[in-house]
């Protein structure tokens, strides 16, 4: 069970779920979301896609890791759904590590993945070959969500219910 002063954040690849279950489990508990795309976007004023295309990927990293990081400091115990590359700086894992915060990766098969991104606009990397992309994240960052979860939850063939059910057990 969570703490009732420890955030609960959520990580996984895009197309997992995050910010759906996120949503959900925090009106559940009756805590503030926060969502690191969303964060990144009221702070510039600007959409993740139009970042990536102006300032490049290393700009909106900074961006990622400032808003992972903020929202980890935040004294009110909150639901956090980390975007799909906040693991990828060795600095937010170390955060999300040694936080109390319990964290939960929403694992899921490519192809439950490859399913679901269609036709959502912040996700630039996949503008290519979303399939070659998704796969290739995968294999790159299973490791890296697996050394930050304290929980991993199996999210394939599962309803938004089962799965928030899931996280909150
Ligand atoms: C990204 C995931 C996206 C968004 C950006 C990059 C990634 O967020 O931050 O397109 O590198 O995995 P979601 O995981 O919320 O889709």
């Amino acid at each position: 069970m969570i703490g009732d002063d420890q955030h609960l954040v959520l990580v996984g690849l895009m197309g997992s779920g995050k910010s759906t279950v996120a949503r959900v489990v925090a009106e559940r508990l009756g805590r503030p979301l926060v969502d690191s795309d969303a964060v990144i976007e009221e702070r510039t004023g600007r959409t993740v896609r139009e970042i990536f295309l102006a300032d490049g990927e290393p700009a909106f990293r900074e961006l990622e890791t400032a808003a992972l990081l903020d929202a980890l400091a935040d004294p009110r115990p909150s639901v956090i759904a980390a975007a799909g590359g906040a693991v990828l700086a060795e600095c937010n894992r170390q955060a999300l590590r040694s936080s109390t915060a319990r964290v939960v990766w929403l694992c899921a098969d490519p192809a439950t993945l490859l399913e679901r991104v269609r036709g959502a606009s912040h996700r630039p990397l996949l503008d290519d070959d979303a399939e070659a992309g998704l796969r290739t994240m995968s294999e790159r960052r299973e490791p890296l969500y697996r050394e930050v979860a304290d929980a991993i939850v199996l999210v394939d063939g599962r309803s938004v219910s089962e799965v928030v059910e899931a996280v909150l057990r």
